[in-house]
């Protein structure tokens, strides 16, 4: 080669890592609103301080988090002082100017200070997130490492998300996952600056939360005796022999809504009506239809058995369980399912069919909305709305329901025009349970096939809303569905990165968005991941 093509190589070599640079240098996810890059470095030591506003609790627990995070890595005690006399000095300031729809702050990190503002404590955790992004990745890890300079790059970083829900969710009924995994799937959401953990606790194949009215939920409905082999479209069935059951008692679910509220995470449970109800069928056959006797499912699909829509005590039952529900979850949402309910039941039952003749119903799918709409009554005088899959705009929408649009984004569409909230799911690039690559070299998955980059893609906000009704779409959620998903380290390599792709949909500006960025990011960022015992799909696309 020539040496002016030479010189050209290296030239253009280096521009190339210039440009990189800034991205590797703040490999931070999702990627912030606007980043001021810096020269020099902030370094944590011994003599670092921290000050904060004492009186607030919720502060109090954004640094008691960094503190931790700090203490279990590096051994270094941040020491509570407001002297002014140190350098290394890490403030938090609340600054009501700042006030937002939600968790604007600014981060300044200059050689001698890092300061994270904001109007509320939920903004200076979101600093702290960033902040540790910015730190190197040991500083994850839960052993004391030495020989680390504990640097964050200088940097100015004024950031907030662009959707005000941005959620992961986790199937605990197909398959039970302990306390101790849920409160790793709630730190990794809160992380990536998600904000909601959607814990699918009902389904066919197992009853997964206490409810103290009826223990028999957990005693028959918590427990299936096999489990069916490989996928349900082999045939014919095969079952494993094995009894599988498992689940949360109200301390644990209390310890994990305590737990998530401590970084700033809210629960949403799901307590699924009127399909995918097996389980409660099998402890109470007499909330369906034929009366049983039903067993807790033992394969996967969908089953005809659902909870009867003309019975009133199916209504006192769900009365009784909700209202032991929203005790334990004090979040504004109940998730009711409504997805996936078949109607041949309700066509042959005297009782639901005496229900549609009474309310003036068209038809089954209106005594399905009749239900949704019946219980969402229910959740109102608690203070809660209902969030459901959005097979319940079939029918009529309950008034204030916020829908999940699943099927693709014409529900979440639909409703929208109808001026609903709507969180969009779909199955294309949100459902993380379904093939990231080539199945031939994957484990078995449920089907689909959605890489990284598709999930990167996702746009949320479809074109054919007016300027009004996109106002509706309040953010976007990853699934995570456990078929054929049996231990924590399966969900993680599920999950992971592609929830880092859609926390970066739900939280960074449209056109702040980049793959290439993303990827470079992300490369530094499983680094991390690493450290937090995280095991990642490794592929990159
Ligand atoms: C769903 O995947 N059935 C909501
Ligand atoms: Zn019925």
């Amino acid at each position: 080669m020539k040496n002016e093509n030479l010189l050209f190589l290296f030239i253009f070599a280096s521009l190339l890592l210039t440009q990189c640079a800034p991205t590797q240098k703040y490999s931070i996810i999702p990627a912030p609103k606007q980043l001021t890059p810096a020269d020099g470095f902030f370094t944590l030591d011994t003599a670092t301080v921290i000050e904060f506003p004492k009186e607030d609790k919720d502060v109090v627990l954004v640094v008691d988090f960094l503190k931790n995070l700090v203490m279990q890595s590096s051994g270094i005690l941040l020491k509570e002082e407001s002297s002014s006399v140190h350098s290394g000095k890490i403030s938090f300031v609340l600054d009501a100017k700042m006030a937002g729809p939600e968790g604007h702050y600014k981060l300044n990190i200059s050689p001698d200070k890092v300061e994270i503002i904001s109007a509320s404590a939920l903004g200076l955790f979101y600093g702290v997130q960033t902040f540790r992004q910015l730190l190197p990745p040991q500083i994850e890890s839960r052993q004391i490492v030495n020989n680390i300079e504990w640097k964050a790059p200088c940097v100015q970083i004024d950031d907030e998300p662009r959707f005000r829900y941005r959620g992961l969710h986790l199937d605990v009924a197909r398959h039970f996952f302990p306390v101790s995994f849920i409160k790793k799937y709630i730190d990794l959401i809160a992380l990536h600056k998600m904000n909601t953990f959607h814990w699918h606790l009902t389904e066919d194949q197992g009853w997964r939360i206490e409810i103290k009215k009826y223990p028999l939920l957990t005693r028959v409905g918590a427990q299936r005796d096999e489990t069916l082999i490989g996928h349900g479209h082999y045939k014919p069935y095969r079952f494993d022999g094995k009894p599988y059951g498992g689940y949360y008692t109200q301390e644990e679910v209390k310890e994990v809504v305590k737990y998530a509220r401590s970084r700033f995470v809210s629960v949403i449970p799901e307590i699924e009506m009127p399909g995918h109800s097996l389980a409660a069928l099998a402890a109470y056959p007499e909330l369906g239809c034929t009366g049983g006797p039903y067993k807790v499912a033992t394969r996967w699909g969908i089953f005809k058995d659902v909870y009867c829509a003309g019975n009133e005590k199916v209504f006192e039952f769900m009365e009784n369980v909700l209202s032991e529900v929203v005790e334990l979850f004090p979040g504004k949402y109940i998730h009711i399912g409504g997805d996936e309910c078949p109607k041949d039941q309700w066509k042959l039952c005297p009782k639901c069919q005496a229900r549609i003749k009474a309310e003036g119903l068209k038809d089954e799918h209106e005594l399905q909305s009749y239900f949704i709409k019946r219980i969402e009554k229910f959740l109102l005088t608690k203070g809660r709305n209902i969030i459901g899959w959005d097979e319940i705009l079939e029918g009529g929408l309950a008034p204030k329901a916020t829908v999940m649009s699943w099927r693709g984004i014409k529900g979440g569409i639909e409703a929208a025009k109808q001026k609903h909230e709507v969180i969009m799911s779909p199955v294309s690039h949100c459902y993380l349970n379904f093939y990231q690559s080539d199945p031939k070299g994957e484990m078995l998955a449920i089907g689909g096939f959605t890489t990284l980059k598709k999930s990167y893609s996702f746009e949320p906000v479809p074109q054919e809303l007016s300027t009004d009704e996109q106002k509706y779409i309040v953010g976007v959620q990853g699934n995570v569905w456990t078929e054929y998903i049996i231990i924590p380290e399966h969900v993680e390599y599920m999950a992971f990165p592609r929830a880092c792709a859609l926390a970066e949909v739900g939280w960074t500006a449209k056109e702040k968005k980049d793959w290439d960025s993303f990827q470079l990011r992300l490369d530094k960022h499983k680094l991390r991941l690493a450290e937090l015992f995280v095991n990642f799909f490794p592929g990159k696309k």
